[in-house]
């Protein structure tokens, strides 16, 4: 048996209103969830109060996103402290749609993670080849350089972190990597944390996968040694989620 707790967050992204989400959580509420599973739901960001009083409290919730200080003249963005004031824990960062869609660098996610840990919110940190990185065989350097920006910004909180590799040709496309391929690089990621951070850490991070996680290939995926759950989009919205949810058992 892994020490590890099995993860499984959902990213609802820039989906859903009050009614669709409110019915989801009201499924949600009412399914029958293993207490192995840490459940955490990440809603957008005017959502998040709303997600965080409906939502059942066995049930983490999740920003999508965060800026890398406490206040001021930031325009449209949300700190961690107002996150933790609504009463949620956790926020994803480095997600490729941030990445790639809004341009941020491994630099200011790295910051974001260190004003995120500072406040000790919990922080699913994303990192991931695209599928042009993948044929040019570059996928292990890619991840390595992703992971060391955000580990470099941890310091002794890695017991806040949640590692989620999720292969930018596999997010919302359908394609699913194999449960070889991923758990190929989780395996990599694992090896690299032991000889980079510690083995301690390498033993207990989850590293958990994303990228079209559907109810029929969630089981074989989590039997892989090193995949400790799942970051879910598209399936998260769906009643679905609870199959992953339950993938372990
Ligand atoms: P997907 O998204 O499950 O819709 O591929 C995953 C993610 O972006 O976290």
């Amino acid at each position: 048996m892994s020490p590890r707790k099995f993860f499984v967050g959902g990213n609802w992204k820039m989906n859903g209103d009050k009614k669709s989400l409110g019915e989801l959580i009201d499924t949600l509420n009412s399914a029958k969830i293993n207490t192995e599973t840490e459940v955490v739901c990440g809603a957008p960001s005017i959502y998040l109060d709303f997600a965080r009083q409906k939502l059942d409290a066995k049930f983490g919730v999740a920003a999508q996103n965060c800026y890398k200080v406490a206040k001021g003249a930031f325009t449209g963005e949300i700190s961690p402290a107002m996150i933790k004031d609504v009463g949620v824990h956790w926020v994803i960062l480095g997600h490729s749609e941030r990445r790639h869609v809004f341009g941020e660098s491994d630099e200011l996610i790295g910051q974001k993670v260190a004003h995120a840990l500072s406040e000790n919110l919990g922080v699913i940190a994303c990192i991931g080849e695209k599928l042009d990185q993948r044929e040019a065989g570059i996928t292990e350097k890619v991840v390595f350089e992703q992971t060391k920006a955000i580990a470099n910004n941890v310091e002794n909180h890695w017991d806040k972190v949640v590692l989620a590799y999720e292969p930018v040709w596999a997010i919302g496309t359908g394609k699913t990597a194999t449960p070889e391929q991923a758990q190929e690089v989780h395996k990599k990621l694992r090896e690299w944390l032991k000889s980079n951070i510690s083995e301690q850490v390498s033993k207990s991070v989850r590293i958990i996968y994303g990228g079209s996680v559907t109810g029929p290939t969630c089981k074989e995926l989590a039997s892989q040694d090193d995949i400790d759950g799942f970051l879910v989009g598209g399936a998260s919205l769906k009643p679905e989620f609870i199959e992953i949810i339950n993938a372990k058992h």
